[in-house]
């Protein structure tokens, strides 16, 4: 199983992305968060930002959508060149429409759950996505801390995943670092969010490499 580290630009420097974006070419993603203060209580920025950073990003963008009628918005990300788009199932009309739809337009489908939201009811439509995105804390804010409740959704995902013998990532976001990432590798999570932790560590390519080794020796074990 492959690992990936997926930086939040959240909580970088917003006022030199193009600088912040170049501190994690040893990433594999950028991840992007899009608030619209209707699905979460915080506003962030949409697609005017998302087309201008994508030429000067030197990783491809993991856009996460935390909007109401994704069904509308999300389809324009992924013309815009965005390699993946994550909805949330909550907020979400028409999940299994909307992935197709994303996938047509040259993207990775994702499909998101808050911590409250239950895997079961989505484990048939594990086929018509490429990342199921395991929200670890409430959305809307980064610094917050990881919830170990999560774990066992993580665990039933990773074994629908191979059960179904499926080429999903499962990703984690919300409070992830050198001290929680271990337990989400051990539960099955192959694509990790870092927001904080790797922009408020001094070197922030240095603990995208120290995360990655945490991880990677979680699976390992
Ligand atoms: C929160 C966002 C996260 C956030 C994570 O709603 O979806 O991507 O940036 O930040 P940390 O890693 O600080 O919890
Ligand atoms: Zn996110």
């Amino acid at each position: 199983m492959g690992i990936r580290i997926t930086p939040s630009i959240l909580n970088s420097d917003v006022s030199d992305l193009r600088g912040e974006l170049a501190k994690i070419a040893g990433a594999d993603w950028a991840h992007v968060d899009v608030m619209d203060n209707h699905f979460v209580p915080n506003l962030t920025w949409g697609l005017p930002v998302v087309e201008a950073i994508l030429p000067v990003s030197p990783v491809p963008l993991d856009i996460h959508l935390m909007i109401a009628d994704p069904d509308r918005w999300a389809p324009a990300y992924a013309e815009a060149g965005a390699q993946s788009v994550t909805f949330h199932a909550e907020a979400a009309a028409a999940p299994i429409r909307l992935a197709r739809e994303l996938r047509r337009q040259g993207a990775r489908a994702g499909l998101a759950l808050r911590p409250t939201t239950g895997v079961d009811p989505f484990l048939e439509l594990l086929p018509e996505i490429d990342m199921l995105l395991i929200m670890t804390v409430e959305p809307g804010f980064g610094g917050q801390s990881f919830l170990d409740s999560m774990l066992p959704k993580i665990r039933a995902a990773r074994r629908a995943v191979t059960e179904q013998d499926l080429d999903l990532w499962i990703q984690v976001d919300g409070g992830v670092s050198r001290e929680t990432i271990e337990r989400a590798a051990e539960a099955g999570a192959d694509t990790f969010v870092a927001g904080s932790a790797v922009y408020k560590a001094e070197d922030a390519a240095a603990e995208v490499e120290a995360l990655r080794g945490l991880a990677e020796g979680a699976h390992r074990h």
